[in-house]
């Protein structure tokens, strides 16, 4: 692991969701931007401590030379270092899971995708909402046809902890909207981008242009904190799109609904266990995770009975066995599990990163449709 250090946010869902299935062993780390407190917190968490590194140059050094190398390598350092550290660890022969943004420019995607294909590496990015039963399970119907072909997707990210004015100066936010640091977008680029790869990957479609309402409801604020987005999808589905972070009383609020010619889903990650199903003409139905004669996909991403919760680190660990079952196929030349292929990909990332610059063009020029698929893809 890099990044992920003592305080982090996301660190300590990845430890707990790679460790969950005992498929991966926790060996290795450059943790933190101070090279003392990440070799120290590595020892902590149980790291010997030849391979609690002081950063990731030393790592890619120390573990390229063992014979027992790490198989896999998670990215979650801040954004701006995602690229440079995916791509050396890639072209050194192991395989990524970086956190998203996968990177800052559609430019540095498409090397990604490039040197992962070359490399004959798996780089996959951290959709890990996309490891709930229930949202494997959305896909599975809408891929099987219980909904008819698809015609509106409408999906939310919208939290409101970014509210306060009278915070929006402190420095663990501002950077945030601050255009050196963050980049041509801040909401969307950080929550829009997980309710639109949502949208496909529940469709099975990628979006081909976007039309978006960008604002900062803060004044003082240069990059957007709430975002309205109209896309359109390669199957010709219509899709909306909500992402904010000045939405006072959202916690989390990431959400999907899909409408279909036979019936309409809903879904909301605060409620991961419960999927709403109303098929035309009949009564709204709640699915249940671990119900029986639910999908494969959705049996497989499953791990405690019904009734009893599961939440996110579950959802990221979904993502953790997908990668163990295609580093095994591939170390063992047989095919990938098809219900364990879903891991979201560096494409996805790609397609993010493109749609992060769509919003940003289409936003600064008052909403105007613009092509939203990356340069390698049209
Ligand atoms: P954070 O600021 O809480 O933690 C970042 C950690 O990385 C710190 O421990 C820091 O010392 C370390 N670090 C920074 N530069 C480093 C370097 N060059 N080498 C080694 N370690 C370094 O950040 P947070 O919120 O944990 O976010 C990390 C990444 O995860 C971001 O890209 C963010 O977008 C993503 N994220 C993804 C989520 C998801 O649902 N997939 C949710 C939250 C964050």
């Amino acid at each position: 692991m890099i990044g992920g250090g003592e305080g982090s946010q996301i660190g300590p869902a990845h430890r707990l969701g790679s460790g969950l299935d005992g498929l991966f062993e926790f060996t290795a780390g450059a943790l933190d931007h101070r090279p003392e407190a990440g070799r120290s917190y590595g020892q902590q968490l149980g790291l010997a401590a030849d391979r609690s590194y002081g950063d990731w140059r030393e790592m890619l050094e120390g573990e390229s030379a063992r014979e027992d190398r790490v198989d896999l390598v998670t990215v979650a350092t801040p954004n701006s270092t995602h690229f440079e550290i995916t791509k050396a660890y890639l072209e050194a022969g192991f395989h990524v899971l970086c956190e998203k943004p996968m990177t800052m420019t559609v430019d540095e995607g498409e090397q990604i995708v490039r040197i992962a294909q070359e490399n004959k590496r798996i780089c996959a990015v951290n959709y890990g909402y996309t490891g709930y039963s229930l949202v494997r399970h959305m896909r599975a119907m809408v891929a099987r046809g219980d909904l008819g072909k698809i015609r509106l997707v409408n999906a939310e990210f919208a939290h409101g902890h970014h509210a306060d004015a009278a915070d929006a100066d402190n420095p663990r936010v501002r950077w945030r909207y601050d255009p050196a640091q963050a980049g041509v977008s801040a909401q969307f680029a950080d929550c829009g981008i997980h309710a639109l790869h949502m949208a496909s990957f529940v469709t099975g479609q990628e979006v081909t242009k976007l039309s978006a309402d960008i604002v900062s409801c803060i004044a003082s604020r240069e990059l957007e904190d709430d975002a309205m987005v109209n896309f359109r999808m390669d199957g010709g589905t219509v899709g909306r799109l909500w992402t904010s972070s000045i939405a006072i009383g959202r916690q989390h609020g990431l959400s999907i609904q899909v409408f279909g010619e036979k019936g309409g889903l809903r879904w909301s990650q605060e409620q991961p266990n419960q999927l709403y199903w109303m098929p035309l003409n009949q009564r709204l139905q709640i699915i249940e995770r671990g119900e029986t004669n639910l999908s494969p996909e959705a049996d497989r991403a499953t791990r405690v009975t019904i009734g009893h919760a599961e939440g996110m680190p579950l959802a990221f660990a979904n993502i953790y066995k997908d990668l163990a079952e295609a580093i095994r196929a591939e170390k063992e030349t047989r095919p990938t599990d098809p219900a364990a292929d879903l891991y979201p990909r560096a494409t996805d990332g790609l397609r993010s990163m493109a749609a992060v610059v769509a919003v940003a063009k289409s936003g600064a020029a008052g909403g105007e449709w613009v092509d939203a698929r990356p340069p390698m893809f049209r």
